[in-house]
């Protein structure tokens, strides 16, 4: 795309006005619920400057028109500038072990007998949080795939998410707490300088792309719902509205676990107890039939 030819930027620097400012985080509150604070302006005017320079545009005022027009080229673009992608297999590695030792036996065995077993993994970033969950999981009970057994995993930025279907990671990004969880999730050789993950991972996950702070098209309740690392974005209110919407669609006996620095303030009032660091379940006065 060359719409306008970048007249004042010689030096391919950019001002980038308070009220620019702020309607780049108007844009994005309004949009995705995303907290853009004064003191992420450095962080945010040097991310985007990529994108008006990619673009060729003159200015930030022409970038907040095609933004605020919701731009559906440039969208995806814009969400990915604004948020981080980090991610790791088996990040916050006691989530896994909370569900290798508590969670995971149980759902097997429901699975086993018929029963329709469903995980999510709402903000996936480049996969490796589903395809952790699908290794313990396979590690656990190699039949998995043929129950009715499946991982839904969800993400905003369309460009992680052709990365999570690919499941293919460069050898510097294939860190594991041991060696046994490599070899759970990664084929032993590289392919060129990338990893793979295994074949029977993917089969157990369906990536989609789903904007949190919009509709979810989701039918059914989930057993466990990983949401960690995502709502540290938003704003308090978003934040709130999520936790609840997310324990509107938790199974009686289930599980939510969010990010590290990341809380719930009050579990109660929505119908949440404490279950461990970061981890919250259904409190039992308040499961719904
Ligand atoms: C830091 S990564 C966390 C990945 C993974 N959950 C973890 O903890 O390793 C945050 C992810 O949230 C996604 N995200 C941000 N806002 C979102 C929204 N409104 N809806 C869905 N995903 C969103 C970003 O695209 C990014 O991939």
């Amino acid at each position: 795309m060359n719409m306008h030819s970048p007249s004042n930027n010689m030096k391919g620097d950019f001002d980038l006005s308070q009220s620019d400012f702020e309607r780049i985080a108007q844009v994005a509150k309004v949009g995705w619920g995303l907290n853009l604070d004064k003191a992420k302006r450095p962080l945010i005017k040097s991310r985007l400057m990529k994108r008006l320079r990619a673009l060729e545009l003159p200015d930030f005022a022409t970038y907040c028109e095609l933004i605020e027009a919701k731009d559906q080229n440039e969208i995806g673009h814009f969400i990915t500038a604004l948020t981080t992608n980090v991610t790791s297999f088996y990040r916050e590695a006691h989530h896994f072990e909370y569900l290798e030792n508590g969670v995971i036996p149980d759902l097997i065995e429901r699975a086993k007998q018929g029963e329709r077993v469903r995980l999510w993994s709402a903000g996936c970033s480049s996969g490796q949080e589903p395809y952790s969950l699908a290794g313990s999981l396979l590690s656990f009970d190699k039949q998995a795939s043929s129950y009715d057994l499946k991982i839904l995993a969800t993400d905003i930025d369309a460009l992680v998410l052709e990365k999570a279907k690919r499941g293919a990671y460069p050898q510097d990004d294939c860190t594991f707490p041991s060696p046994s969880h490599e070899s759970r999730i990664l084929k032993p050789d590289a392919d060129g300088s990338q990893r793979e993950v295994h074949e029977a991972l993917k089969s157990l996950i369906s990536f989609r792309h789903l904007n949190l702070v919009d509709q979810w098209p989701i039918s059914g309740k989930f057993d466990v719902i990983m949401c960690r690392n995502v709502a540290i974005y938003f704003d308090k209110p978003t934040q709130a509205r999520l936790w609840s919407r997310f324990r509107q669609c938790l199974q009686p006996n289930a599980h939510l676990f969010i990010g590290h620095s990341e809380r719930i303030a009050d579990p109660d009032a929505i119908g949440l107890k404490v279950a461990g660091t970061t981890t919250y379940r259904p409190h039992p006065m308040t499961i719904s039939a």
